[in-house]
């Protein structure tokens, strides 16, 4: 229960650039008037996390608990929660925090508030730095919370809140989503995969572009892509010129991009959402040529994730997931480093995480 001077929780913690996670106690807030509590039950592991825990993504705040796609049940709400119940199935994305009276707030645009706080990786309101979701519980504004459908899992539904909304709000935005264009998604792995299935289900042509030969038959006969190409086969990236009206980048590593700005029709859109921790080369000559465009985006605000959520639920989309124990948290990041996980890897918080023995 939420005593006044918060509540003692537990989890998983990254306490350098190692990056290793171990065993972490903390305190989180305790239940406000507006805030719903809920418990953990699963967490994706985003390739964010793992810059994250490194500290490749700006000034790292250690300890760091990592995870920002997140899914459990009430188990307290405040006295001016008026969305969720105890018991209601919950989900938290990349986002617990904003000032909610900005340009962007009024928009429903909450990531691009310039007071956002993030769910981890951030200072909270009370002044504490903020932890995710490889941890027992979570506490957060209910404005924060996506109210999970019935029919929607839970573990493979986790992924959707970051994964999902990262590649849906840009594939929206940009508008990616016309049913009949032919869209390229460059780098299957937890991001690009939710594509793909996002993209069908709007009736696009899909390109997956990878660096992977292996993950041709699975990329067309299990995710539904149209096509395949291999992006170090300069011959046929050749062949593929001209043929897309826009990309989707989701490649968490520095690679080439004029040969994806050669895939692209005159007027094509190239989306960037990875997020390489080296800059990128762009040679403009190419995109006056052609009119073609260059653009990137964050996750989605909360009522557009809230939307993303409903639509997965009807279109029956999940991420394809690798449940995993807590105690697997390491090795796991090791294996999503290299590339080895189809396609995400989920932390089964629920059953599996236990307090350190000296807690
Ligand atoms: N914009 C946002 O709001 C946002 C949100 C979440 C994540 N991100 C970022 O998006 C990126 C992807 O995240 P994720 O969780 O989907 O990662 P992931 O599961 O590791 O997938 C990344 C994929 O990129 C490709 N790739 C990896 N290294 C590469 C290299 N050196 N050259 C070319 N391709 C390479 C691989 O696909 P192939 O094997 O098919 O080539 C890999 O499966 C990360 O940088 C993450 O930080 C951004
Ligand atoms: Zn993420
Ligand atoms: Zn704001």
């Amino acid at each position: 229960m939420a005593g006044e001077d918060g509540v003692k929780t537990f989890g998983w913690a990254a306490r350098d650039t190692s990056g290793i996670l171990s065993p972490f106690e903390f305190t989180r807030r305790a239940t406000g008037a507006k805030d719903v509590r809920f418990k953990v039950l699963f967490c994706g592991i985003c390739h964010t996390d793992l810059g994250a825990a490194r500290g490749d993504l700006g000034l790292p705040i250690y300890p760091l608990v990592p995870g920002h796609e997140i899914v459990g049940f009430v188990t307290e709400i405040g006295k001016q929660v008026t969305r969720f119940k105890v018991g209601d199935k919950v989900g938290v994305g990349c986002f617990v925090g904003s000032c909610r009276s900005c340009e962007q707030c009024s928009n429903d645009l909450e990531p691009y508030c310039p007071k956002n706080i993030m769910t981890y990786l951030s200072i909270g309101e009370d002044g504490a730095p903020t932890h995710g979701g490889y941890s027992n519980e979570m506490v957060v504004d209910e404005h924060f919370a996506i109210r999970w459908p019935e029919n929607l899992p839970l573990d493979g539904g986790a992924p959707l809140l970051c994964a999902g909304s990262s590649v849906y709000s840009p594939m929206m935005y940009y508008g990616l989503n016309k049913p009949g264009s032919h869209l390229g998604v460059v780098g299957l792995g937890g991001l690009g995969h939710v594509a793909v299935k996002f993209a069908k289900a709007w009736g696009l042509t899909v390109t997956v572009i990878s660096t992977s030969a292996r993950k041709e038959e699975e990329a067309i006969n299990h995710l539904g892509a149209d096509k395949f190409l291999v992006s170090t086969d300069p011959q046929q990236m050749q062949e593929a010129t001209g043929t897309l009206d826009g990309i989707i980048d989701t490649v968490s590593a520095f690679h080439p991009v004029m040969p994806l700005f050669g895939l692209l029709k005159t007027h094509g859109k190239l989306v960037v959402v990875g997020a390489p921790n080296k800059p990128l080369e762009v040679d403009i000559l190419p995109l006056i040529i052609g009119r073609k465009m260059m653009g990137s985006s964050a996750a989605a605000g909360i009522k557009e994730t809230q939307e993303m959520i409903d639509f997965a639920a009807k279109h029956n989309i999940t991420a394809d997931v690798e449940v995993i124990p807590a105690n697997y948290v390491n090795k796991a990041m090791e294996r999503l480093e290299k590339g080895d996980v189809r396609y995400r890897f989920v932390i089964d918080i629920g059953n599996t995480l236990v307090a350190a023995p000296s807690t």
